[in-house]
């Protein structure tokens, strides 16, 4: 059944990736509830419809932290993403690049900062997440400001990474699992070829850089437990403030309270997000958190919001919700991963479609013009 592009991207990925690879993007953390309302609860939010208000004029481009987006979308950070398709991140940043929207690097990126951000036109967003090694930290932000990176994303909901125990069954990690990705390989020859041969060197680039030797990427899982810090609090934000004098967003509230916090604190945006459903199995939706949250703090910090769109539909949805923008995980990753570059301005193409049929039903002639009168029942 063809729900999305992203459900027949999904499958041609499927196809296309050896199953470690697959099913680290695919999959959930723990029983994957989570993962599962994200697009059901997404998908159950009703829309609408208003009729004949003269659409013929739309306009969906917005701005943020002084940045014209053609459409209120950025591209998630997402770890590996060099592994999906050859030189990944680059690829991905140029799609984003030549539609006009934000491409997020990942601190666990395969392309380090130097690479991606030269390739494109607009400014570079990166991610931060805190390892351990403080120097890291310091080093990394320095290269980012010297790259041109404008936004920094810093992610705080994964001090600890949950368990996914499809990743133990794969071969990501688990008993012989260097083993079982040899064998998987083999039977995945193109991409074996294309990005397991050509695609190398194949380890995380912002960090080999720093650390001036290769980050092995044999025990990748192992890697994030031994170097993600689990003691992050409010000071790290501190001291990142005190470095970065560009526009700071926080991502993985999901709380009202810690919303509050993020404005007390200054930022100036913070991502309502469950990881896709990656981390805490069993937290709300961002569907769910996301309108108590647009509630409290809407007007005092930019509002993203991601976890479980697939569809210009669900940006829509998720602005009506209280979003002043949305990111893509999964969605760019599969299109990615099928069909590189062009696969990801193809679904981005799809994204701006969806949302013009959606706001011409809905009435909405401005991405300002979605709010909760644009949904029923709210
Ligand atoms: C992620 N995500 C993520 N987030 C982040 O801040 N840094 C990262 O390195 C990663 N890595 C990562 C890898 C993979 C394979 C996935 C699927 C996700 C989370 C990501 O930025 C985003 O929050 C979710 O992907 C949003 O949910 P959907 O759109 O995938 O449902
Ligand atoms: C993940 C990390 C890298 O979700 O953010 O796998």
């Amino acid at each position: 059944m063809i729900i999305s592009a992203s459900t027949d991207y999904r499958k041609a990925a499927q196809a296309k990736l050896p199953p470690f690879l697959f099913h680290y993007i695919d999959g959930g953390s723990y029983g994957e509830h989570t993962l599962k309302r994200n697009t059901q609860d997404l998908a159950e939010v009703a829309l609408r419809q208003r009729v004949l208000n003269n659409m013929s004029d739309l306009n969906l481009e917005t701005e943020i932290f002084g940045e014209k987006l053609a459409m209120p979308i950025a591209l998630a950070p997402v770890g590996l993403t060099g592994m999906y398709a050859r030189r990944g991140e680059v690829q991905a940043a140029k799609a984003a690049d030549n539609k006009g929207l934000p491409f997020i690097m990942s601190t666990v990126s395969v392309c380090p900062i130097e690479e991606v951000a030269p390739a494109i036109k607009r400014p570079m967003w990166f991610q931060l997440y805190v390892l351990k090694d403080r120097g890291f930290m310091k080093n990394v932000l320095e290269r980012a400001k010297a790259a041109g990176v404008t936004t920094l994303v810093f992610t705080v909901d994964m001090p600890v990474p949950g368990a996914r125990y499809r990743d133990m069954h794969s071969g990501m990690s688990g008993p012989n699992a260097a083993f079982r990705r040899i064998v998987q390989s083999v039977f995945h020859p193109q991409w074996a070829f294309d990005v397991g041969l050509f695609g190398k060197p194949h380890d995380l680039g912002n960090i080999s850089t720093y650390r001036g030797e290769p980050t092995k990427l044999e025990d990748y899982i192992g890697w994030l437990g031994d170097n993600f810090d689990p003691s992050i609090s409010w000071k790290d934000l501190e001291w990142i403030r005190d470095i970065w004098d560009g526009p700071m967003v926080i991502k993985g509230i999901l709380d009202v309270q810690d919303a509050k916090d993020a404005v007390s604190f200054g930022a100036d945006g913070i991502v309502v997000s469950n990881h896709g459903g990656r981390q805490l199995d069993g937290v709300l939706s961002s569907t769910k958190a996301l309108p108590a949250i647009a509630d409290e703090v809407k007007g005092s910090l930019k509002i993203f919001a991601d976890s479980g769109i697939r569809t210009g539909l669900d940006v829509v949805r998720m602005l009506a919700l209280g979003a002043d923008c949305t990111l893509l995980g999964r969605s760019f990753i599969y299109a990615l991963a099928a069909q590189g570059q062009s696969g990801v301005e193809n679904i981005l193409d799809l994204y701006e479609k969806e949302m013009r049929v959606a706001m011409t039903l809905t009435g909405a002639k401005t991405i300002n013009d979605l709010n909760r009168d644009s949904l029923v029942h709210f």
